[in-house]
């Protein structure tokens, strides 16, 4: 099964250059003065219990800038003699450390094979660290992350020492400099959409592994399994984010997390998920049969979000507001919704973000960016304006209707009653027509009933 899904998907495509990286360095630093220091730290490993690490993922500006994926890490960039340089902290070659944990680049690895002008020690980092900012004058750090590093720079801004009397130097201000660098990871450059066709590839195929093992009496954790494994299976990191695989009124319940459910007979299937590759994600919701046949109500509802998903994708293009595709699809279920009379409010009570209706059945956003973190970095309404889409932007698209029977706050249409349908798309944004990275993924309703149970 997995060799056959796998001959569908293309090779894996090359690394991100070093060139690249730099390049992306040399863009923040384009933005700042001589007298900066960036810092950007790696977060702390978390323990799962007793002597377990809960799985490490480094936070993404370090992959962004460095692609350096090992715990304790710091990257600096400071100018001297008017040239940037990178600096990279990392842990030491520890032979013994390295049999218990696994094997390190070290040093001299970071230096030989990562992006970077210089690599130290991460046990030196406060004196070398003290010597880079001692001629600084603002220091950009995203505080919260490390606190040890936090507390370094907060003294040293507060210290009125020697240096600072006589040279007038040291730094004085502290500047977070996440939103420089969400501009920054918000375009994708042709190297990033090829790491996210792969991921969006491996991800559909994933899907399309579950649809074909479906059949009435398995377990969610089974498709979970199905899923999760082909992730791993073709060479991706695992899943994006912990996968929601939700049958019956378990649909019905957006974040669900428990995939412990029998899937019976008649009820439709909910799975939400995504795998991660070199740190970039896809997002893939995909809502059937179990039994391989929609009902005649099921289709109803399953072909109003998917004509509302289509509307939504036709404006994932260059100029549009970022509001605009949630705006389309929004109109569609409206309208949709109004047609079957489960809405007896005209189009534009049904569409009042505060009063209408369709608020009860549908109530998420229809799009997030993606990239890096699965809800990617970016601002959505830059100085108070939704942002326009732009060439290399990704997004999802992501409309669906919730009939929970089990909600005491809504009386909901019985012929709809535990229905839950989302359908997900991650679409990149082109000079031409919307790109969608995860159409190998099936949709359609002749589609999904053809596939369905076809493994058995
Ligand atoms: N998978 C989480 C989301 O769709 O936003
Ligand atoms: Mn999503
Ligand atoms: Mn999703």
């Amino acid at each position: 099964m997995n060799e056959a899904a796998l001959r569908n998907i293309g090779p894996m495509p090359v690394e991100i250059s070093h060139d690249e990286f730099k390049a992306r360095q040399q863009r923040l630093t384009s933005q700042l003065r001589p007298e900066d220091v960036l810092i950007l730290c790696a977060a702390e490993e978390s323990t799962h219990s007793n002597d377990v690490h809960y799985p490490f993922r480094t936070m993404s500006d370090m992959l962004y800038f460095v692609g350096w994926s090992e715990p304790e890490a710091i990257f600096v960039l400071r100018c001297v003699d008017g040239s940037w340089v990178s600096t990279l902290f990392v842990q030491p070659k520890d032979t013994l450390k390295e049999i218990w944990e696994g094997r390190r680049p070290g040093v001299e690895g970071a230096l030989e094979n990562w992006p970077i002008d210089e690599a130290h020690s991460k046990d030196d980092w406060t004196n070398l660290l003290s010597s880079y900012i001692e001629k600084s004058h603002r220091i950009l750090l995203r505080t919260g992350v490390r606190e040890d590093v936090d507390e370094f720079i907060r003294e040293a801004i507060d210290r009125r020492d020697r240096s600072r009397q006589h040279f007038g130097t040291g730094p004085v201000s502290l500047e977070d400099p996440s939103s420089r660098i969400s501009e920054l990871r918000l375009r994708k450059s042709p190297a990033e959409i090829e790491q996210m066709r792969f991921a969006s590839d491996v991800s559909s195929y994933a899907h399309v592994a579950a649809m074909r093992h479906s059949r009435p009496g398995r377990m969610e954790y089974q498709f979970q399994s199905t899923i999760e494994g082909f992730f791993v299976y073709a060479g991706t990191s695992g899943w994006a984010y912990p996968s929601i695989v939700g049958c019956g009124d378990n649909a019905t319940v957006l974040h669900y997390k428990e995939n412990n459910d029998v899937c019976e007979d008649g009820e439709i299937i909910l799975i939400d998920a995504g795998a991660e590759f070199r740190g970039y994600a896809a997002d893939i919701t995909r809502s059937w049969p179990i039994n391989g046949k929609f009902s005649d109500a099921q289709k109803e509802i399953y072909q109003l979000v998917l004509d509302a998903q289509y509307a939504a994708i036709d404006c994932c293009r260059v100029g549009q507001e970022y509001t605009a595709p949630h705006e389309a699809a929004r109109k569609v279920l409206a309208e949709g919704l109004i047609e079957l009379g489960i809405i007896e409010q005209t189009l534009e009570e049904a569409l009042d973000p505060e009063t209408g209706d369709l608020r009860k059945w549908y109530m998420h956003n229809t799009s997030h960016w993606i990239g890096l973190d699965v809800h990617d970095v970016g601002i959505y309404k830059p100085n108070g304006k939704p942002r326009l889409l732009e060439e290399g932007m990704c997004l999802t698209v992501e409309p669906g209707l919730y009939f929970g029977a089990w909600r005491p706050d809504v009386d909901c249409p019985k012929r709809y009653a535990n229905l839950g349908i989302r359908i997900e798309d991650d679409v990149l944004v082109t000079s031409g027509e919307p790109d969608v990275l995860t159409s190998a993924c099936p949709k359609t309703v002749e589609e999904l009933e053809s596939i369905t149970g076809n493994a058995f």
